[in-house]
């Protein structure tokens, strides 16, 4: 279970989260629903260390973690973002690999193995020595999943994952997120789409623009 308990965050004196309260049950979905501006990125970013929330407090299981902590080899929250971040110049396999061979230092034949698996449940398996340009969008996506699994965080985040879709992957990304749920994955959703947050959320969060 993961928990955020009055998390805050400004940049300079514009308030983007405020006073924000969350619980995520073990293998739920929480859909993130709300207008541009609404500071659902930044969330995303907070979660994934990469902004650093003024206050607030985040538990995993009841104890407290740092998401901005470098120390911790156990990534909490994985990032599928927009517009995916994939390495040009990489393969696939590589894609998958770069992360926990530079963060978790296992073994090449563990990561491979890990890239193997990953690759097959994400129906990426024929393509794992291609580059992320010979890669439909729908592949792109599945890759940029396959990666942030790749560290084996605790929970899996996307930020609009149907935004850069053409509306017929829609139902494929629906699909996938509900197979993983169906593994036990935990996931949040941010999206400005509510008919596909109703489809696939345990529970919704509507975010403003704070005024
Ligand atoms: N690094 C940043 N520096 C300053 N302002 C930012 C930064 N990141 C986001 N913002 C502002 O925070 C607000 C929320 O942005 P964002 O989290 O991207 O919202 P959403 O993803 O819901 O559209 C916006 O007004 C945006 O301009
Ligand atoms: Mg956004």
């Amino acid at each position: 279970m993961i928990e955020l308990k009055n998390v805050n965050k400004s940049f300079g004196t514009k308030k983007v989260i405020d006073n924000l309260n969350l619980v995520i049950p073990d293998g739920e979905i929480l859909a993130i629903v709300g207008p541009s501006g609404g500071g659902k990125t930044t969330l995303l970013r907070t979660l994934a260390g990469l902004e650093k929330a003024d206050s607030g407090e985040f538990l995993l299981d009841g104890q407290p973690f740092d998401p901005t902590s470098t120390k911790e080899q156990e990534q909490v929250v994985g990032v599928v973002f927009q517009d995916f971040q994939l390495f040009p110049h990489l393969s696939v396999r590589d894609n998958i690999t770069i992360a926990p061979c530079l963060v978790l230092k296992e073994s090449k034949d563990v990561y491979n193995q890990k890239a193997e698996r990953l690759a097959k449940l994400l129906g990426l398996s024929e393509l794992l020595e291609n580059y992320p340009y010979q890669l439909s969008g729908g592949q792109k996506q599945r890759l940029a999943i396959a990666r942030a699994m790749a560290m084996d965080p605790k929970v899996l985040a996307y930020d609009e994952p149907t935004s850069a879709l053409d509306p017929e992957l829609r139902q494929q990304v629906e699909k996938l997120i509900l197979d993983l749920k169906k593994d036990g994955v935990t996931q949040i959703v941010v999206t400005h789409d509510l008919t596909f947050a109703e489809n696939i959320a345990d529970k919704l969060l509507k975010v403003e623009p704070i005024k």
